[in-house]
């Protein structure tokens, strides 16, 4: 192997060569920091002609470093804090070996490696820590492909990709005639998403994203290139809303691709106090998980600020999407749910693709803004979840709209997301995502706050409260376990120690996963035995 390297250097690796040794030599690099940069070059050069780009690593020192490690984070409150482990390297990959080469290398070196996709994790764990291990960021951002095929109705997605720039390509190829079952907030990431289970409008109908995943690419602890057959059915089960992080880096996802009609009808109804709200929202409980699978109709609740002539009400927002016309609707409606009184002008006729700008307030932006990659900087949020699988009475609404009203300096947003349908038909154990049958919907609290500044006592002001009101919700909602939503991260609900320990982790890994999680565990200790894939809440090996 004494090959004389330069002649096999491309000219554009020569460029990131020197921008490299540039890095190394002129700063005083930690020692983490130039042992990764060092290994990383070694590793992916010679790449082939041309493929190395101009420049993929950032280091805290980088001048763009800052930008990047906020470009798709979604929660400010974890890129302000003073205390938290920030990453020595992002790498922000465009190619498959250069993830290959960042686990070789974070491996060597005993490195803490994160994969971000989207950027959308409640609790920031794709790009900081809690440890004071050094960290490394492999951000797949730029891995966003999306390759249809109509005929087979089948896509191969890179983890990169945003739901919005899925959903854009798999309707525009395919002349409209075709969707998929996945999340509301088009800037969410297909990589954190699907690896967590991924609820939306069509899920009712066609169940998770995850439930419609067939193949998928991975790169193991080994840097091992695996697809499905070579992965194992354990594994791939496990990628599928078990919590990706914990098993491998998903390249990409091949996905089963859904009909979608050529008009859906969507529609908000908003009812408040006075308008017989707490009645609506009781009886939606026990319609709205055994609607026609074609009617999504989820609830946003909140507080209205006072804009009920002062008086500080409740508005709980109906919120929903029926696939297929108007008429075929108000049969829907007129057998299932009278009381709500729909009317046609609370109809809205329009393509599925228009659909999810709809859910999202864009609807006057056009199809195009699903494209795009904004980020909104200084906002931050507290996410928590439920199950909640016996109605709640009238009594029990009345109480939980008096203690909105008299936490008005809280704003929370209470979603109420109906499951049912095609969800009650998957088995617990098909997947990791266990919120089978029985489960009538689940409740997301959501607060969300502006704070340039990252202020830590508001913070923990807020933090605080969001605890004070899971309190208060727990004589409504499920228990032993008290069920969650993976997706919707809770660092409450308890986190890894220094040495991630199976017993200690079912405090949370119940919640998240019931009766799966030990399966998961196992899948853990055959793949990554050591632990190298690792984070705050991530499965620990059982062996
Ligand atoms: C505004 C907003 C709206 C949301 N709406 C919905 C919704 O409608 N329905 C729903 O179900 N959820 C929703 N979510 C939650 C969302 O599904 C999760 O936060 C999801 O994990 C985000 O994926 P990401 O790729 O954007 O996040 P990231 O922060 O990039 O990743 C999340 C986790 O997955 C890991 N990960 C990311 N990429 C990979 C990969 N390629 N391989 C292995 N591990 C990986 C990360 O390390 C991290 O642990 C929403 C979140 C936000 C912030
Ligand atoms: C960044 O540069 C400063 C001086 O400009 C130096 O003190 C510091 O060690 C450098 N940090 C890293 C991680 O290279
Ligand atoms: C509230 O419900 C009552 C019957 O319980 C009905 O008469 C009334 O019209 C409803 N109000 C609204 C605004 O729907
Ligand atoms: C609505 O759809 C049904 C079933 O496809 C069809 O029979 C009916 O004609 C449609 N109605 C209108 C007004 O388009």
């Amino acid at each position: 192997m004494a090959r004389n390297i330069t002649s096999l250097v491309s000219p554009m690796a020569m460029i990131l060569l020197f921008f490299l040794s540039f890095l190394v030599l002129t700063t005083s690099a930690s020692s983490v920091e130039s042992s990764f940069l060092q290994c990383f070059l070694k590793e992916t050069l010679p790449g082939p002609a041309g493929a190395a780009p101009p420049q993929l690593l950032f280091t805290s020192n980088s001048t763009s470093y800052q930008s990047i490690l906020q470009s798709s984070s979604r929660n400010f409150r974890f890129i302000a804090s003073k205390t938290n482990q920030k990453p020595s390297v992002i790498v922000t990959a465009t190619l498959q070996s250069h993830i290959s080469a960042s686990v070789a290398c974070a491996r060597k070196y005993g490195i803490n490696l994160r994969t971000r996709s989207g950027g959308h994790d409640y609790e920031a764990m794709s790009y900081v820590s809690d440890s004071t291990e050094p960290l490394v960021v492999v951000d797949l951002a730029a891995m966003r492909s999306v390759k249809v095929n109509v005929a087979s109705r089948r896509a191969w997605v890179q983890a990169g990709a945003t739901l919005g720039e899925l959903y854009y390509a798999v309707f525009k190829k395919s002349g409209g005639k075709l969707g998929f079952p996945a999340g509301i907030c088009p800037t969410v990431g297909v990589g954190g998403h699907f690896g967590g289970g991924g609820l939306g409008t069509l899920s009712r109908k066609y169940g998770t994203a995850a439930d419609n995943v067939v193949d998928a690419t991975v790169v193991d602890v080994d840097g091992r290139v695996l697809d499905r057959a070579a992965m194992g059915e354990d594994m791939f089960w496990a990628i599928r809303g078990g919590g990706a992080a914990s098993f491998g880096v998903v390249v990409a996802y091949k996905v089963r691709l859904v009909e979608v009609p050529p008009l859906v009808v969507a529609f908000n109804v908003n009812r408040n106090l006075k308008q017989n709200a707490t009645k609506l929202v009781t009886r939606w409980q026990e319609v709205a998980p055994n609607f026609d699978k074609n009617l999504f109709m989820r609830i946003v609740a909140q507080t209205n600020g006072g804009s009920d002539g002062g008086n500080v009400g409740i508005q709980a927002v109906f919120n929903s999407l029926f696939l297929g016309n108007r008429s075929q609707l108000f049969t829907v409606m007129a057998k299932s749910f009278p009381e709500l009184g729909l009317r046609a002008e609370d109809c809205t006729e329009m393509n599925w693709l228009e659909s999810v700008l709809f859910f999202n307030g864009m609807l006057d932006q056009g199809v195009e803004s699903l494209l795009k990659r904004t980020s909104v900087p200084g906002v931050s949020f507290k996410a928590k979840s439920d199950y909640v699988t016996e109605p709640i009475g009238e009594q029990g609404w009345d109480k939980i709209w008096r203690f909105l009203m008299e936490n008005k300096e809280e704003p929370l947003t209470m979603i109420l997301e109906p499951y049912g349908g095609i969800l009650s038909e998957i088995s617990e154990t098909a997947t990791p995502f266990p919120h089978r049958k029985g489960n009538l919907y689940n409740i997301q609290y959501y607060l969300w706050w502006m704070d340039q500044a990252g202020d830590a006592a508001v913070t923990r002001k807020h933090l605080e409260w969001m605890r004070k009101m899971y309190g208060f919700m727990a004589p409504f909602v499920s228990s032993n376990p008290r069920a969650a939503y993976y997706n919707y991260k809770d660092i409450d609900l308890g986190r890894n120690g220094a040495v991630a320990s199976y017993a200690e982790a079912r405090a949370w890994g119940d919640k998240y996963f019931k009766n799966n999680f030990r399966r998961l565990a196992a899948v853990k200790g055959r793949v990554d035995p050591h632990n190298f894939f690792r984070n705050e809440q991530s499965v620990p090996p059982l062996l």
